[in-house]
């Protein structure tokens, strides 16, 4: 009798799959843990029927996956048909950092790494908790008892830092914010409507002029601002050409924008639902950074990463076929009970937490250290600030966006 293969299931078999893991299906988006807990219990390696790539829930597989230099990123390297081929760039453009391999990708990253390096997170620090600042004295200025905590806090902050890190008019910082929404929603729904699609490449297109006019005027007048430093930037007699530090600045926009603001969200959100693990942090400030490690391990702001087989070659007995690309799920692997002791408990305190929200190998993302730093800020100072801090009930709306985990709205009480 031939033996079936792990991946191979029966078509009336329930496993969660294709759209059933996706936050546009309304059960996943109220209970994603229960859903990856169901998918890795059942088939923890699956070749998911409806996208037909090969899918990782274990902590273990997603780690190892990320980590190993036999998997690439680069969509243009994908087999036809494969679903990593939607962010294959137009005719003509090269992939942003994210989606390039060796040794291209290290040729950017050792050019912009020494920018983001824990030391410079920790230089902006006084910078980040000062638009902190800034944007809890206006709700206070508004007086209310009760905000939107993504509107007031979580949304603006992210846009705000980065544009002032990075050194760009002040006066643009409003139509930052909006530009960086438009794009990510382009960039990284493949559901996205012809109108939003459009709205994307406005965005983008607004974003390379003002990044170009910035830039240019490095070149008349050096700056220690980020683009002075990536403008300056030079690793072995190379430098960023014109175009790449155009798209550095965006992917930068890009890829810190949203994601920080949704760990701000997740992160309060997660703490307000465990009372005692709120006064633990109010007692001890300092656990702010161990806390927010446990927020993005609990609740990650990015749920999906991806790589591509440069081979043929197998996991836990699933073939995975060169250029085939294999789906890691973030969130269930930081909640496998084999790489994290009792997962579904939320501890500020816990050891070794050993995320994968940020990735991991050679793209483990590039600003982790800025983002930490922004959460710490923004969550620290709503616990200093507001001793009856507490959530509003009944209103939260999470965002429908495949492959990320955010809230539109979340109202918190203060008075
Ligand atoms: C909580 C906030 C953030 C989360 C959860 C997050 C998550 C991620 C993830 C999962 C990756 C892909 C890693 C992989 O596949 O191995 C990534 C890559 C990246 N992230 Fe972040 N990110 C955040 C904030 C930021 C910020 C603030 C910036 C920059 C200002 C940034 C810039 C990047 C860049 C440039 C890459 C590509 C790195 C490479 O390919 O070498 N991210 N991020």
């Amino acid at each position: 009798m031939a033996t079936r293969r792990r991946d191979e299931h029966s078509p009336s078999e329930v496993i969660p799959e294709g759209m059933k893991i996706l936050p546009l299906d309304p059960i996943f988006r109220e209970r994603p843990h229960e859903v990856l807990k169901e998918l890795r219990e059942k088939c923890p390696v699956h070749r998911d029927r409806e996208f037909g790539t090969v899918v990782l829930s274990r902590h273990g597989d997603v780690e190892a996956v990320l980590r190993d230099r036999d998997y690439g990123v680069d969509p243009r390297k994908a087999r036809e048909g494969d679903p990593v081929r939607r962010f294959v760039p137009p005719e003509g453009e090269e992939p942003t950092m994210l989606f390039l391999d060796a040794p291209d990708h290290q040729r950017l990253r050792s050019l912009v790494s020494r920018s983001f390096t824990p030391r410079r997170a920790e230089a902006w620090r006084p910078l980040v908790a000062e638009v902190t600042r800034e944007l809890l004295d206006e709700v206070d200025r508004v007086g209310r008892g009760e905000f939107d905590l993504v509107e007031a806090l979580a949304a603006p902050l992210p846009a705000i830092a980065i544009a002032r890190i990075l050194g760009v008019d002040p006066s643009r910082q409003a139509d930052f914010k909006r530009w960086s929404e438009a794009a990510n929603v382009a960039f990284f729904n493949p559901f996205a409507s012809p109108e939003e699609q459009q709205a994307g490449a406005d965005a983008l297109a607004a974003l390379d002029e003002c990044f170009a006019t910035e830039i240019a005027k490095r070149r008349e007048a050096p700056a220690e601002d980020l683009i002075g430093r990536l403008v300056a930037a030079e690793e072995d007699g190379d430098r960023l050409t014109e175009r790449e530090l155009v798209r550095m600045c965006n992917l930068l926009l890009i890829a810190g924008n949203v994601t920080t603001s949704d760990l701000i969200g997740n992160g309060t959100r997660v703490l307000l639902q465990h009372p005692g693990e709120l006064a633990r942090l109010r007692d001890e400030p300092s656990r702010i950074k161990n806390a927010v490690e446990e927020m993005l391990r609990f609740d990650p702001p990015v749920t999906v990463s991806g790589r591509i087989s440069s081979r043929d070659t197998e996991i836990d007995g699933v073939a995975v076929d060169a250029r085939e690309s294999v789906t890691t799920l973030l969130s269930s692997a930081n909640r496998d009970p084999a790489g994290h002791a009792d997962p579904d408990r939320f501890d500020i305190d816990r050891e070794a937490i050993g995320h994968v929200s940020f990735g991991g190998g050679a793209h483990l993302c590039l600003g982790a250290h800025l983002a930490r730093v922004e959460a710490q800020e923004a969550i620290g100072a709503l616990v200093a600030r507001y001793p009856r801090l507490r959530a509003a009930g009944g209103s939260e709306v999470w965002k429908q966006v495949p492959s990320f985990r955010g809230l539109s709205q979340y109202r918190v009480r203060v008075d």
